[in-house]
């Protein structure tokens, strides 16, 4: 069984000193990142701290969709305090998907485009981007501030030997609960799954994406399950606990506890359903407890819990988030330097937790009374994230995190049973295996 990320990390820096292309894509999903020299990231470009110092000009920001407000809220403060220096930002703004937001910024890497010169990055793809020889190596910067993070999203970044951009938020997942009409959470995903299917029901991210995969690593690796060896070399995809766990979340849609429909949910589908009022339960990231405040049908009426357990299994979640690295082909490192810098300081981190319940990266802004007012489980995120597992570490993980939701997603449809999904995914897995 994958163990903390703490455990895993000698696997990423095996990937690193092995392979090429850690994290490459699959042509077929225009993944693309593949090439680049193997292993290696030796003559990387590499920050100068003292380039932010009178930074000028235009930096261009991507990101996947704005759906919280926060990038708005950035853009106003950052622009006002930034004014008098002559520097200023732009958001470019990548869709809600986190697939897609991976495909928009390869194109522009491949391209050599200076499109975006910092780009907030989901925490899986650090390693493989770094690799690419696409992102400034931050280390001379990061060294000076590396006490002030947790260390779970800090290690994301840290690939090679060197630090490649800073933290900008962390996830870990939860169950929101109408408290207007259950009294808690259940204590396992049976007894969760029962509870929705006999009314009150559940939503969650069944899309064939990246979120799917999550949700359903959640179950496997709570029910004892694994994805690859110790060493990463193999597929162990194909288990009686992999199997339970697949079941489990077809049944629930084929009882009705789950709406059919959310075979085709994302994180902001699901989080719609769950505002109309009609649901009783929904996984999800931390940020859709601010959301949920401003919504109508849901506001005043709702909780979050961890994670249950699986019947006779463990309880786990996934460590999520992005980080902010800064493209090699910006015309604009330093600029990009002061919004990291900015971004991933203490004022707007706290603006990121208390207005848009965004998880903190920095210690200190756990402590903040006003964080904790606004955002009443952030012990329970900080506690959650310290302990949640890794994605499997690999070379070829977009290709083994689509052959997870690829065939769960064809499962929860009623189109396989939930042994040849996992046997389709164990077969797709070895193949992406076998491919370096
Ligand atoms: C959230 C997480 C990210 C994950 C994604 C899946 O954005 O922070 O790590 O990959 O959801 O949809």
């Amino acid at each position: 069984m994958f163990g903390r990320l703490a455990m895993l990390f000698p696997v990423l820096l095996t990937c690193a000193v092995l392979v090429a292309g850690c994290g490459g894509g699959d042509e077929s999903t225009g993944g693309g990142g593949s090439g680049g020299s193997a292993g290696s990231t030796e003559g990387a470009k590499v920050i100068d701290p003292a380039s932010m110092n009178d930074a000028k000009g235009t930096v261009k920001f991507c990101q996947g969709k704005d759906t919280t407000g926060a990038v708005a809220a950035l853009k106003k403060n950052f622009n006002e305090k930034f004014a008098d220096q002559g520097l200023k930002m732009e958001f470019v703004e990548f869709p809600a998907s986190a697939d897609e937001q991976r495909n928009q910024f390869i194109q522009r890497q491949q391209a050599k485009s200076g499109d975006c010169d910092l780009f907030g990055s989901d925490v899986i793809w650090t390693a493989e981007f770094a690799q690419q020889k696409w992102l400034y190596d931050l280390t001379p910067y990061m060294e000076k501030r590396k006490s002030e993070f947790l260390p779970a999203p800090l290690q994301t970044l840290d690939y090679d030997g060197k630090l490649w951009g800073a933290p900008l938020n962390t996830d870990a997942s939860f169950i929101y609960y109408r408290d207007d009409k259950v009294d808690q959470v259940p204590a396992t995903w049976q007894e969760l799954y029962s509870s929705a299917a006999k009314g009150g029901g559940i939503v969650f991210q069944g899309a064939a994406y990246e979120g799917l995969t999550c949700d359903w690593l959640e179950l496997a690796f709570a029910a004892g399950g694994t994805v690859l060896s110790e060493n990463g070399k193999k597929a162990t995809i194909d288990s009686p606990e992999n199997v339970k766990a697949t079941q489990l979340m077809m049944d629930v849609v084929k009882d009705g506890g789950a709406p059919k429909a959310v075979t085709t949910y994302m994180e902001p589908e699901s989080l719609t359903a769950f505002q109309t009022g009609k649901y009783t339960y929904m996984r999800n990231w931390p940020y859709a407890y601010a959301l949920n405040e401003k919504a109508d049908k849901v506001k005043g009426k709702f909780k979050v819990a961890p994670l249950p357990k699986f019947e006779g299994g463990d309880q786990a979640q996934i460590l999520g988030g992005a980080d902010l690295v800064i493209s090699a082909y910006s015309k604009n490192p330093g600029g990009a330097l002061a919004l990291l810098d900015y971004m991933s300081g203490p004022e707007h981190q706290k603006l990121l937790a208390s207005k848009f319940s965004l998880g903190p990266i920095l210690d200190e802004t756990y402590d903040d009374p006003a964080v904790k007012k606004a955002l009443p489980f952030s012990a329970e995120l900080k506690q959650a994230v310290s302990k949640a597992h890794a994605r499997p570490v690999s070379p070829v993980y977009p290709q083994i995190s689509q052959a997870i939701y690829k065939n769960v997603n064809q499962a929860l449809a009623g189109q396989m049973s939930a042994e040849d999904a996992m046997k389709q995914a164990q077969s797709d897995i070895e193949k992406a295996l076998s491919t370096f």
